[in-house]
C-alpha cells in the first residue's frame, strides 16, 4: 500500500457487538450556539458536538462579541445579547450550515460583516440563500454566488417565498432573517426538510407556526435564553448502524439518538430492505424525540428510493450506497441531485472511490443504480476532505476482503470526533495513521 498523508487502516474482522452512542447532533449544535447567542441572557448547552464544523460556528459568535464559558468539550454557557461588529471576517471553515444560517442572522445586524471559509466552502452555492434574502431587502455581495459573502446593514421586510429545493439551510436562513424583518414571512418547502430551526426558535419564544409545507414567522418576539441537552446525531449513528448490518454476527445498540422524523429516512428505507432494526423512543431532548436503536446483522434486499424520503436521509446517501452494495437485488435512487452540491459531489466521488474496492455502480444525473450483493476487495481510497465520504469508505472496507486504507482521516472529525474509537469500541479493527506514519 502506498504511503499515506493521514488515514484509517481497516482490517475486516469479526462481529460488531456492544452498547454505545455517538457525539451530539451537528445540526442542533450549530443552532443551539447561534440562537442562544441571539437571546439576551445566559443559556447552558450540554451534549454539544465539539467538531470541526460546529467549532467554526462557536468561534464566529465569539468574534461577534458573545462570551462563551467552556466547562468541558461538550458543555457550554453562552452569554447572549447584542452583537458587535467583528474585527475580522467570520471563518466558517468547511461548514455549509454555519455560513448559510449565520448569513440569515447577519443580514439583520446594524454593521457590516464578511463570512468566508475554506476553498471547499467557497465552492458551495450561495445563490440559494442570497436570492431570497435579497427579496427581503438584504444587502449581500458575493463572488458570483459563492463565498466570501459581504453583508451590509439594510432594512428587511417579510416575504412569501417558495423554495425551489428542499433545503433546511435555505429555509433556516430565511426564518432567521425574518426575525429582524418588518411584517410576516412565509416560507414554503417542496419537501419535509429537517425542522430543528422551527422547533428551537419556537421553544425560545419566537412566534412561528406551520400550515402544511409552509412556515410562518411574525417578528418582534425576542428570543429567551434556554438550557438544553443535544441528543446524539442519527447521521453519525448511521455508520455503526450500517457496519452492524453488513458484518455477519453483529448485534449493537445505540442510545440517546435523535429520532426527529425529518431525519429518520434511512431507518424507514432500511426497514423496507428487511433490516433487523428495533427503534424504541425513550423521551424528548431539546424538543426532539430521542431513543435507542438496536441493530443486528441482516440479509438486506435492494430498494427504490425517491421523492420525500430523499431529504429525510440526505446526509446518509454515501453510507446508503455501501448498504445497497451489500443488499441482494437492484437498488435505484432518484431525486437526489442535491448530493452533487454537498462538501463534494457525493454521487460522483462515492461511485469513483467504491470502484477502487471493486464496486460496479451506475451514476445517474440525480442518483444511482446498482445490482447487489457485490463482494468488495480491500484497496486504498480517498475521503476527498469530506467527512461522510471518509467514514462511508471505512464501513465499506469492513465488509471487504483484505486490508484497506482510507486517506483523509482528519475530516471525519468535521462531524464525528472519535469515530475510530467508537467503532473500535464495538469491535471494529480500525486504526488512525497520522502524517508521520504513527498508528493509534
Ligand atoms: C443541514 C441541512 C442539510 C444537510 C446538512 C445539515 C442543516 O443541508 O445536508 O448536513 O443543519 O440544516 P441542505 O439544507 O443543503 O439540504
Amino acid at each position: 500500500m502506498t504511503a499515506a498523508k493521514d488515514g484509517f487502516r481497516v482490517v475486516p474482522g469479526g462481529a460488531l457487538t456492544g452498547i454505545t452512542t455517538v457525539p451530539g447532533d451537528k445540526s442542533l449544535s450549530h443552532r443551539a450556539v447561534m440562537f442562544t447567542a441571539l437571546a439576551h441572557g445566559t443559556s447552558r448547552i450540554k451534549g454539544w458536538l465539539p467538531a470541526g464544523d460546529t467549532e467554526a460556528t462557536l468561534d464566529s459568535v465569539q468574534r461577534l462579541g458573545v462570551r462563551v464559558e467552556r466547562h468541558s468539550p461538550h458543555e457550554l454557557t453562552i452569554h447572549g445579547g447584542a452583537f458587535v461588529k467583528p474585527e475580522r471576517e467570520l471563518n466558517l471553515v468547511n461548514a455549509g450550515t454555519g455560513i448559510r444560517l449565520l448569513t440569515g442572522i447577519m443580514v439583520g445586524q446594524p454593521f457590516e460583516s464578511v463570512l468566508d471559509g475554506t476553498e471547499q466552502l467557497r465552492r458551495r452555492p450561495m445563490n440559494r440563500i442570497i436570492q431570497p434574502l435579497r427579496l427581503m431587502g438584504a444587502n449581500i455581495d458575493s463572488m458570483n454566488g459563492y463565498a466570501p459573502l459581504t453583508v451590509k446593514p439594510a432594512a428587511l421586510k417579510g416575504v412569501q417565498y417558495a423554495m425551489p429545493m428542499a433545503s433546511a439551510q435555505v429555509k433556516s436562513a430565511i426564518l432567521l432573517a425574518a426575525l429582524f424583518a418588518e411584517g410576516e414571512t412565509a416560507v414554503t418547502q417542496p419537501g419535509p426538510a429537517r425542522d430543528h430551526t422551527e422547533r428551537m426558535l419556537a421553544a425560545m419564544g419566537a412566534s412561528l407556526h406551520e400550515e402544511g409545507n409552509t412556515v410562518y414567522v411574525q417578528p418582534g418576539h425576542a428570543l429567551t435564553p434556554t438550557n438544553l441537552t443535544v441528543p446524539a446525531d442519527i447521521s453519525s449513528a448511521a455508520f455503526p448502524i450500517a457496519a452492524a448490518l453488513i458484518v455477519p454476527g453483529s448485534d449493537i445498540t445505540l442510545t440517546n439518538i435523535n429520532l426527529n422524523p425529518t431525519r429518520t429516512g434511512l431507518i424507514d428505507v432500511l426497514l423496507e430492505m428487511g433490516a433487523n432494526l428495533t427503534v424504541t423512543e425513550t423521551g424528548l431532548e431539546a424538543g426532539e424525540p430521542v431513543g435507542t436503536i438496536r441493530v443486528r446483522h441482516s440479509v438486506l434486499k435492494g430498494v427504490r428510493v425517491g421523492g420525500d424520503v430523499v431529504v429525510r436521509m440526505i446526509d446518509e446517501f454515501p453510507i446508503f450506497m455501501v448498504l445497497a452494495l451489500n443488499a441482494e437485488g437492484e437498488t435505484r435512487v432518484q431525486d437526489a441531485s442535491e448530493l452533487r452540491v454537498k462538501e463534494t459531489d457525493r454521487l460522483a466521488v462515492m461511485v469513483g472511490e467504491l470502484a477502487k474496492l471493486g464496486a460496479v455502480i451506475t451514476e445517474t444525473q440525480d442518483g444511482f443504480s446498482l445490482k447487489g450483493a457485490q463482494s468488495l476487495k480491500g484497496a486504498e481510497t480517498y475521503g476527498h476532505d469530506d467527512h461522510r465520504i471518509s467514514m462511508s469508505l471505512v464501513v465499506a472496507s469492513l465488509a471487504a476482503k483484505g486490508e484497506s486504507f482510507v486517506n483523509d482521516a482528519r475530516c471525519a472529525s468535521d462531524s464525528f470526533p472519535g469515530f475510530a474509537e467508537v467503532m473500535r469500541g464495538i469491535g471494529a479493527e480500525i486504526s488512525v495513521v497520522d502524517v508521520q506514519g504513527a498508528e493509534q
